[in-house]
């Protein structure tokens, strides 16, 4: 959306920036002071000019913009806004907005010069999106997750309580993947190979990505760039020079969302793909790191994880359905990584054990099976608060037994509805463990300012942990 701004104050960074954030594009300034305006970026014209502006719209940042407003009308142009009183206006008409917009700045002999990058989201992409998949290995990795589910199933009935669904999840699956689980009961690969075929439109992604109902909802709606540009703006000043073409989703579950810049890009990438850049950085100077998550939903941080660091070992522990849909995303974006599956077997895995593998993706009461000490990360997103207050007593104490550096987890301050929670505060203590950093969560479902669910974010550090990759850790910790 084109935009004419007409001021009177040589700095009218307020207009220029909510323009910005909205996905406005000025295109010219019509400066009625006669001192030059603050950011030269943009060619300066005279209310004469406007006419011949390429615009949709001109706003009017003036002391008496009423008189300013009845001067341009002199002239044919768009609809004409005076800022301040009509900002909300302006926003449902900069929701037809098709732009991801960011300002970058620079200092030239000690003036700011102002620019903006723009990012033109082209189209909502909901036809079916080819698998990358051969045949082949399509029915490979179906036979080798089915195997590992079915070894999960077997060990469902002896398990501890501490490792037993959550309320929540428990009835939240059971109410919601009916395909999956007869498909399950039939022993029926096809139909359970259609299904992962198309997981993120599907059953199998409810309560991690959306499922059917997200997705349906994505089709009806017409404000998918506004909540994508929500995410956008977050991202893009997190890690101002990655190029959005990164964020692509791989041809793998049918994902659907906005053609951004020839990418496939929905909200959920910003969020992984800014934490993976995050975590990334705190075992960029350990050398083979393992890095474990759990309920890692779909895999969409394990994607980025472990497509931009090729010397970690990632694993995951989850619930065995989605486990299932974890498993097959990665195995079918990484057919040549090595990747372990549970195999059934409840002997200890070392941290040397686990450096063999680039993915290891078991079951979620496997986690006990872990030796001491042989994680370098621990990472737990939206989770921990849905579970049982026994499942995240029993976690904690795992968590502290097997990581020797960094946990970081993002979790629930307030505002559930809808279900059981238990916020943060609640959370046992982490007495081997010093907090670095907490911050209510920077994505906009989960933030302080989201109608449910408001997150929090927080890295703990280990008391006393290897300060650098030399280090060894004693067995008498
Ligand atoms: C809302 S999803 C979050 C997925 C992902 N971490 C994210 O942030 O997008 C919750 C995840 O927690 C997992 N989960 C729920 N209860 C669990 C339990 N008792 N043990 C392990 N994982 C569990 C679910 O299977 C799912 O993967």
């Amino acid at each position: 959306m084109n935009i004419v701004l007409v001021t009177d104050k040589p700095r009218a960074n307020a207009v220029e920036y909510f323009c910005i954030a909205h996905g406005g594009r000025l295109v010219a300034l019509v400066n009625l002071t006669d001192q030059p305006y603050e950011n030269q970026h943009i060619t300066s014209y005279t209310i004469s000019d406007i006419p011949r502006i390429g615009h949709d719209l001109v706003i009017v940042d003036c002391h008496d913009a009423p008189f300013v407003i009845s001067q341009i009308k002199n002239y044919k142009t768009a609809e004409i806004y005076d800022y301040w009183p009509n900002r909300h206006k302006l926003l449902g008409l900069l929701k037809q907005s098709n732009l991801l917009c960011k300002r970058k700045f620079e200092v030239e002999n000690d003036r700011l010069l102002v620019g903006t990058e723009f990012y033109s989201c082209d189209h909502k992409v909901i036809e079916d999106i080819p698998s990358s998949n051969t045949d082949d290995l399509q029915s490979q990795t179906i036979d080798e997750i089915y195997e590992a589910y079915n070894q999960a199933c077997l060990k469902y009935p002896d398990l501890d309580e501490k490792y037993q669904t959550g309320e929540n999840w428990r009835n939240f699956m059971k109410g919601s993947r009916p395909n999956f689980y007869s498909a399950i009961q039939r022993s029926d690969k096809e139909a359970l190979s259609d299904l992962l075929s198309n997981f993120f439109r599907n059953e199998l992604t409810g309560g991690t990505f959306g499922g059917k109902e997200g997705y349906d909802g994505f089709c009806a709606s017409g404000n998918e760039v506004v909540e994508l540009r929500s995410y956008f703006n977050v991202w893009k000043q997190c890690v101002p020079d990655t190029p959005i073409q990164e964020l692509n989703n791989p041809p793998v579950g049918n994902p659907y969302g906005v053609s951004v810049e020839g990418a496939l890009l929905n909200s959920n990438n910003f969020c992984n793909h800014y934490r993976s850049i995050f975590l990334s950085r705190l075992f960029s100077d350990i050398d083979n790191p393992v890095i474990a998550e759990l309920g890692a939903g779909f895999g969409g941080l394990a994607y980025y994880l472990s497509k931009n660091n090729t010397d970690i070992t990632y694993i995951n522990f989850d619930l065995p359905e989605n486990l299932m849909v974890s498993s097959y995303y990665l195995k079918s974006i990484f057919p040549d990584k090595k990747i372990k599956l549970y195999d059934g077997s409840s002997a200890p895995i070392s941290r040397e054990e686990l450096q063999e593998y680039d993915l290891v993706l078991l079951p979620h009461f496997c986690l006990p099976r872990l030796t001491k000490l042989s994680i370098d990360l621990f990472i737990n997103t939206i989770s921990l608060s849905e579970m049982d207050f026994l499942n995240i007593e029993t976690y904690f104490e795992e968590v502290q037994r097997v990581t020797r550096q960094y946990f970081y987890h993002e979790n629930m301050l307030d505002n559930g509805a809808g279900y059981k929670y238990f916020p943060t505060s609640v959370f046992p203590e982490l007495a081997d463990y010093k907090l670095l950093m907490n911050a209510p969560s920077r994505w906009p479902a989960f933030s302080l300012s989201s109608p449910g669910h408001c997150h929090m974010e927080f890295l703990y550090q280990r008391n006393n942990g290897p300060t650098n990759k030399n280090t060894t850790i004693g067995d008498n910790l």
